[in-house]
């Protein structure tokens, strides 16, 4: 049976309706001041116009689906009816009254409850296979930057690291209201992308066991525009994905130097996306402080000393400044 909620101050007061038309549904009787539920709602029945604007103040801020067709019971008054059929009630009932007709009407706002809740049912199915879609997709990203760490043996568990360490950079411009909370989650999801063009690089050069020669490093620099091309691709394919954006700025840029002394492009100061001027720093740490084939990894101390020293030549020196507060945290 279907159900409708009264909301009245005297609901008493709609018995008559209510007993005609007890055969098809069940009334429940509600307060206007009362929090109401509308689940499992058909029809909501409303005596006063106040209550039409609060229930759908109340279903905005649910971010709910659609509200339930709403009904009108009142006198027989056209100005009344006007205001309450402007207010996007979908039937008015006044005294006095057809049973017949009062069935009949009932039953057309019950057929149009029915597409209400069979466009919400739709609604809500495409945005769990869109939810569904973005999570494969993302995932499917995730592990083609994992392949590439995977190729590279020098820089096992660094797409990692990187992401928690920009996490941590990044944290300090949202606590100073440089970047929004939600841009940095877009940052963190970006930035295990940032290497994702060394698929395109040569085994004997990604994983030779020593210093590079000028061709090769030439080789390897390829790695931030080939990057760059194929998350152009993703986004063809992904239009929706607003991290790629970011992930596109990073792999271009994260190997460009505050002074224009970097590659591959020259790009200097704000010139180069704040994105890559932070990955730039996170990167190099990293870098610096991670085991090679060829090298041990150097003392943090150390790599922080290194990474000051660039301060205005590789790296921006508002980055270096949070870089400086958060430099604790770092592993
Ligand atoms: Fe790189």
């Amino acid at each position: 049976m279907e159900r409708v909620l009264l909301i009245s101050k005297e609901p008493e007061k709609w018995e008559f309706f209510k007993e005609k038309l007890a055969c098809s549904y069940e009334f429940t009787a509600s307060k206007p001041e009362d929090k109401h539920d509308f689940s499992n709602i058909s029809i909501i029945a409303v005596d006063d116009i106040q209550s039409i604007g609060r229930v759908y103040a109340a279903e905005k801020k649910r971010a709910a689906p659609a509200v339930p067709p709403i009904v009108f019971f009142g006198s027989d008054d056209l100005t009344t009816e006007i205001k309450a059929r402007s207010q996007g009630v979908a039937d008015f009932f006044s005294i006095p009254f057809d049973k017949e007709m009062l069935i009949l009407r009932f039953k057309n706002v019950s057929a149009m409850a029915r597409l209400i809740r069979a466009n919400d049912d739709s609604l809500r199915w495409m945005r769990m296979i869109r939810r569904e879609m973005v999570s494969v997709q993302e995932g499917m990203a995730e592990i083609i930057a994992q392949t590439v760490e995977s190729r590279d043996e020098n820089t096992g568990g660094h797409i990692l690291r990187t992401s928690m360490f920009i996490n941590e950079l990044g944290t300090e411009f949202v606590e100073k209201g440089v970047l929004k909370k939600e841009e940095l989650s877009l940052i963190v999801r970006a930035a295990p992308l940032h290497d994702v063009g060394k698929i395109a690089v040569r085994d004997s050069i990604l994983l030779k066991p020593g210093p590079l020669t000028d061709s090769e490093r030439n080789e390897m620099k390829k790695h931030t525009k080939k990057g760059a091309d194929l998350i152009k691709k993703m986004q063809k394919r992904f239009e929706s994905h607003t991290y790629l954006q970011y992930a596109h700025e990073i792999a271009l840029n994260h190997h460009e130097h505050f002074d224009g002394g970097g590659y591959p492009s020259g790009k200097k100061g704000e010139e180069i996306p704040f994105c890559a001027r932070l990955m730039a720093v996170v990167d190099v740490y990293d870098a610096l402080v991670s085991d090679r084939i060829y090298r041990k990894g150097m003392p943090r101390e150390d790599a922080i000393e290194i990474i000051f020293s660039g301060c205005g030549a590789q790296f921006d020196p508002a980055i270096l400044e949070a870089f400086d507060n958060c430099k604790d945290y770092l592993i």
